[in-house]
């Protein structure tokens, strides 16, 4: 497969991705990045890599119809013959008309258990800080195709992890992130290998 990640922060993930590709884990191509922070770590990492960077926000294109803006995304996924995007910490909500192009080809990765802790406000660390606020006792993280709807989608695959009596948000998401780092790449082989059916 031809892969286009789509990132917005620090990249750890991303990087567990090209770390992947880079000891044969994976076979896919990872073609491109594309980011709405031309200054994130992301960027940072896709430079390390050698993986081209398209830098795509508001801010550099003011003014454009959401078709004008979505062809700026389609033209470089096409062009790149893309044939999965990975979502990997991007904090902005895909074009519909994206989505709908590349309907059960979007993963993500989201860092607690859905269907709680998602939708509207659920990123980073305030869905930690959530998690502890509640009391519960079991987060985890959720790999899911994504629809137009905040982290919705049929989910692919859940890890629970236990929350610690000691454990605070900064604790929980540094647990969490370890097991995205091993479970991002691990599912994106089952797809890779038909273990995992998008279309299902
Ligand atoms: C991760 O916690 C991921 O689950 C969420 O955003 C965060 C991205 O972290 N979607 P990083 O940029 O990969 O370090």
């Amino acid at each position: 497969m031809n892969i286009c990640v789509f990132a917005s922060g620090g990249g750890s993930n991303f990087k567990s991705i090209l770390e992947a590709r880079r000891d044969n884990f994976l076979n896919s191509d990872i073609r491109l990045l594309i980011t709405n922070n031309s200054n994130c770590g992301a960027v940072h990492i896709a430079r390390e890599f050698g993986v081209p960077v398209c830098h795509i926000s508001r801010k550099v294109y003011p003014g454009l119809s959401d078709g004008e803006y979505a062809k700026l995304f389609l033209d470089k996924l096409v062009e790149n013959e893309i044939d999965l995007i990975v979502l990997a910490g991007y904090m902005k909500i895909v074009e519909p008309e994206v989505v709908r192009k590349f309907s059960n080809r979007i993963l993500n990765i989201h860092p607690a258990l859905l269907p709680d802790f998602g939708g509207k406000g659920m990123y980073g660390i305030n869905v930690h800080k959530a998690v502890i606020e509640s009391g519960i006792k079991i987060s985890g993280l959720t790999i899911h195709l994504i629809d137009e709807v905040y982290d919705r989608g049929r989910i692919l695959f859940q890890k629970s992890v236990k929350v610690e009596d000691d454990d605070d948000e900064f604790s929980l998401q540094k647990k969490i992130l370890h097991f995205e780092h091993k479970y991002y790449p691990f599912i994106i082989k089952k797809i890779e290998e038909g273990e995992i059916g998008l279309d299902e």
